[in-house]
């Protein structure tokens, strides 16, 4: 049978596709990340197990998936947050499981990526603002550093950072070193689109510091954008959430 690879969305349960529920819905076996909502891994039927990925390495996982994936009466969910493919390692479990012959579906998700800045009023391509995103991890799989500080420091528009909250220091640095403005509007959003969001703006020079505080899935967003979002009362308000009041 075929294993779906399946987007939780950014954080707040809401944000799954209407396909990605019916799939978690009707599986035998799910799969998830940390990152996912505790309420999605709640809606698989009472008869399906869930297993935690927290403790496996990805070449665990992927040997998780193929075993599953093998035993064809299963309806196998990996459910991964944000999208598979955007930081997601989808790419690696899809491989592993067409070496070994076994079909899969990818299903997208709702990425951290554009999804977390509209949560915290931050449009990541405000027309006349930035037409050119930026998409970086801030460190490797082996721990290195995921990107050119001088080619980002020079890359125009905004720049979306994953991954990024404990080398924040040393990226700033490294972009200041390179000719970034430190007056550069930027925003490090945690818990993004869940009832727990916090967001803090700052010039791009004192976002370590105001930083400090926030703890993981936090993602930072460097640019003018930051400066030009939605009205201050939305600012920080899990967009669902706002929605719900003013109805
Ligand atoms: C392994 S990546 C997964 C990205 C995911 N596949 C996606 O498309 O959003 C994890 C990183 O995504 C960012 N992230 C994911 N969800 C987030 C959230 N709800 N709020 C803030 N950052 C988030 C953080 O930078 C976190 O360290």
């Amino acid at each position: 049978m075929t294993v779906f690879l399946v987007g939780a969305g950014p954080g707040d349960p809401g944000l799954i596709t209407v396909r990605g529920l019916e799939l978690v819905r009707a599986c035998d076996v799910l799969v998830y990340d940390r990152l996912v909502s505790p309420e999605l891994v709640d809606e698989i039927p009472p008869h399906a197990r869930a297993v935690s990925r927290h403790d496996l390495d990805q070449h665990e996982v992927n040997e998780l998936l193929v075993s599953y994936g093998r035993r064809a009466h299963l309806a196998v969910v990996r459910l991964k947050g944000g999208d598979p493919f955007v930081f997601g390692r989808g790419g690696e479990e899809a491989l592993a499981l067409a070496d070994a012959g076994i079909p899969f579906e990818v299903v997208p998700g709702i990425s951290a990526l554009s999804a977390v800045p509209a949560a915290a009023g931050i449009p990541v391509t405000h027309r006349g603002v930035a037409s050119q995103v930026t998409l970086v991890s801030g460190r490797n799989c082996d721990g290195s550093v995921g990107f050119d500080p001088a080619v980002l420091a020079a890359a125009p528009g905004t720049l979306v950072l994953f991954m990024s909250l404990g080398s924040l220091p040393d990226i700033v640095a490294a972009l200041l070193d390179h000719g970034k403005d430190p007056w550069t509007p930027a925003a490090a959003i945690a818990h993004g689109t869940r009832a727990e969001q916090r967001t803090v703006r700052a010039a791009l020079a004192e976002l370590p510091a105001a930083a400090a505080e926030l703890d993981a899935p936090t993602l930072i967003v460097i640019g003018d954008v930051v400066a030009s979002g939605w009205p201050e009362q939305l600012a920080g308000v899990p967009a669902v959430h706002a929605a719900e009041t003013e109805a």
